[in-house]
């Protein structure tokens, strides 16, 4: 029977699934693994079933030659080196479409938060200083015939899309590596340069990938080519928004607002942001829907089972 470790507390039905199924190590306590720990892990197991929240680099990769499978919990695998799992002969799979509306859902909520100054609101109100209803309080701004400019028109951005066109009335563009055909559902404006969608869009949604490729896509420079007084909302990857140039943004007034889900080095949230008040940050929330982190381990147990079965890994990335 192969021997599977999960690295971090998983919904219980889907322990309880994987547990039916092979001798699974699961991690009661939580706490996450130390570098050490998950090298031994594949030196010990049949398949490692990481998070977000552990980092599978080559040397952790190098510390031994049994594990044959990463099943990661989450579609995102930027904290995995495919390239050295591949060189050390190791298949690795994610969790797509499952957390698709989910995360589209936390896009929304941040832009709403920000757009309505939701979390400065609550702030004043639980400190006792608010002094009542009058016409220039707290104001924020509408969304009817904003232009939400998506970066990365995947499923998540393209989820993120519908919702902005039918449920707030707001025009659609984005940007991506080339045109895309589910672009007309919603009347999206394709922009193939990154600073000329900033520059034509009221509230700018991150969708794009981690990893070397997109870290500091949205710098200092992109910033700058964002419209006054525009709102950038991120729950892709805290590596791909330079943080320092975010809150410069933010202090002067340049940008007014901005949601985020997902910081570059988590738990750890870049101080100078704390200090901003137009700044929502949110504990990377994104898929937490029991719905979604059910729909996540039964995905990740899928693939286990594709493996134990010799088939073709589904949700195959490397
Ligand atoms: C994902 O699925 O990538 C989420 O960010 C959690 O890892």
């Amino acid at each position: 029977m192969l021997r599977v470790l999960v690295t971090r507390r998983w919904p219980e039905a889907v322990e309880a699934a994987l547990a039916e199924e092979f001798d699974v190590t699961l991690n009661a306590s939580d706490t996450p693994l130390t570098q050490t720990e998950l090298a031994r892990a594949i030196a010990g197991y049949d398949v490692l079933c990481p998070t977000v929240s552990d980092c599978v680099d080559a040397e952790v990769l190098c510390g031994g030659d049994r594990v044959k499978l990463i099943a990661n919990y989450g579609v995102g695998f930027d904290h995995i080196d495919c390239a050295a799992a591949r060189a050390a002969g190791i298949a690795v799979t994610s969790t797509p479409g499952v957390l698709t509306d989910a995360t589209a859902d936390l896009a929304i909520t941040l832009m709403l938060m920000a757009t309505r100054r939701a979390s400065e609101g609550e702030r004043e109100l639980r400190r006792g200083d608010w002094s009542g209803w009058r016409p220039t309080h707290m104001i924020g701004t509408g969304l009817q015939d904003k232009v939400m400019g998506i970066v990365g028109f995947g499923r998540i951005g393209q989820a993120v899309a519908r919702r902005a066109k039918h449920g707030f009335g707001m025009q659609i563009a984005y940007h991506s590596s080339s045109e895309k055909a589910e672009a007309e559902e919603v009347g999206a404006r394709y922009f193939d340069d990154l600073h000329a969608l900033l520059a034509n869009s009221d509230i700018v949604s991150l969708h794009v990938p981690g990893g070397a490729a997109t870290e500091h896509l949205m710098g200092a420079e992109a910033i700058a080519a964002m419209r006054p007084g525009s709102y950038l909302i991120n729950t892709a990857r805290g590596s791909v928004l330079d943080h320092t140039a975010l809150a410069d943004a933010l202090r002067s007034g340049h940008l007014a607002g901005a949601g985020l889900d997902v910081y570059p080095d988590e738990p750890d949230v870049p101080p100078a942001l704390l200090e901003v008040d137009s700044a929502v940050l949110l504990p990377h929330l994104g898929s937490a829907t029991r719905e979604a982190r059910v729909a996540m381990g039964m995905r990740a147990l899928e693939n286990i089972r594709a493996f134990a079965n010799g088939h073709n890994l589904p949700d195959r990335v490397a």
